[in-house]
């Protein structure tokens, strides 16, 4: 329902989604494959539409599943936090304006989302206390427990290798620092869940697609559905490194956020 990840045109994928999309072809022209996935190319082409069909299609609901996130971390006065993925830098934000000792680092592969981010940091006056870096998820630039928490909101579904991800986070956040994955799912049971699963289903994609213009969008119900139910990821992140402490459904199991520690036996 939120954070629109362009994805692939190709047939439906299992998890990971594939790397290519037959992509805007012409009668002469063969298709062009889409970015790599994990690169950030591919987010670099809608960093500018992002935000604004971001809260339209999530009905403006992103916004409090990222506060929520900030508060499961329950950090200390002065706090270093790492967001994985920042994209346009929301979370960071929040996490600069919701512990105002905090600084944050703000992490992202594309150029184009980070600079989407830098001009909000820079106009919420902002800078001092959060740092934007170009970085991957499976290898993060930190040294091992560096860190207070980390974060990663909407991103973990772009990363191919999801367990490095995970073992990267758990290895540069210091024992008892907390760690939550924010992320989109497909509700499978219940009359609430159906109507989650229409509008991720359904409205997502037309809603996407109209607002943005970027056919990308079309397929976000595909990694949406492609996601591990949270049983299954839970197993993922403890197989990865990290001690589960709290997984809580939101919007009827539209998203869901994971929050987690270093594993003291990792
Ligand atoms: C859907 S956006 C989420 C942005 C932001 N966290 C939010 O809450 O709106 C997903 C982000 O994941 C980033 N991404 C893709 N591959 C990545 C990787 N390997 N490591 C870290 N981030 C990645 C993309 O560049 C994009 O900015």
């Amino acid at each position: 329902m939120s954070a629109l990840d362009p994805q692939p045109t190709a047939e439906p994928q299992t998890s990971p989604e594939p790397a290519a999309e037959p992509h805007a072809a012409t009668d002469d022209a063969p298709p062009a494959p889409l970015p790599q996935l994990g690169s950030g190319a591919m987010f670099d082409r809608i960093a500018r539409r992002y935000d604004r069909v971001n809260r339209v299609i999530s009905l403006g609901m992103d916004r409090g599943w990222r506060r929520r996130t900030v508060r499961s971390l329950q950090l200390g006065e002065r706090p270093r936090v790492l967001d994985v993925a920042t994209g346009t830098g929301d979370l960071a934000i929040d996490l600069a304006q919701m512990v105002p000792g905090a600084t944050v680092i703000g992490l992202d592969p594309s150029e184009q989302m980070l600079a989407i981010a830098a001009e909000k940091v820079a106009r919420k006056q902002l800078a001092e206390r959060v740092t934007l870096v170009t970085g991957d998820a499976q290898a993060l630039p930190f040294a091992s427990c560096e860190l207070d928490a980390a974060t990663i909101a909407f991103g973990i579904r772009n990363v191919p290798d999801r367990p490095r991800a995970l073992r990267e986070l758990a290895r540069v956040v210091r024992p008892g620092g907390r760690i939550a994955v924010l992320e989109l799912g497909e509700p499978r049971r219940g009359v609430l869940g159906w109507f989650a699963r229409f509008h991720t289903r359904h409205v997502v994609p037309r809603l996407g697609a109209l607002l943005s213009g970027a056919r990308e969008y079309a397929y976000l119900q595909r990694s949406i559905a492609a996601f591990p139910p949270a049983p299954e990821f839970v197993e993922t992140m403890q197989a990865s490194g990290l001690h589960v402490v709290e997984v809580v459904p939101l919007a009827f199991g539209a998203c869901t956020l994971f929050v987690a520690t270093p594993a003291e036996d990792a």
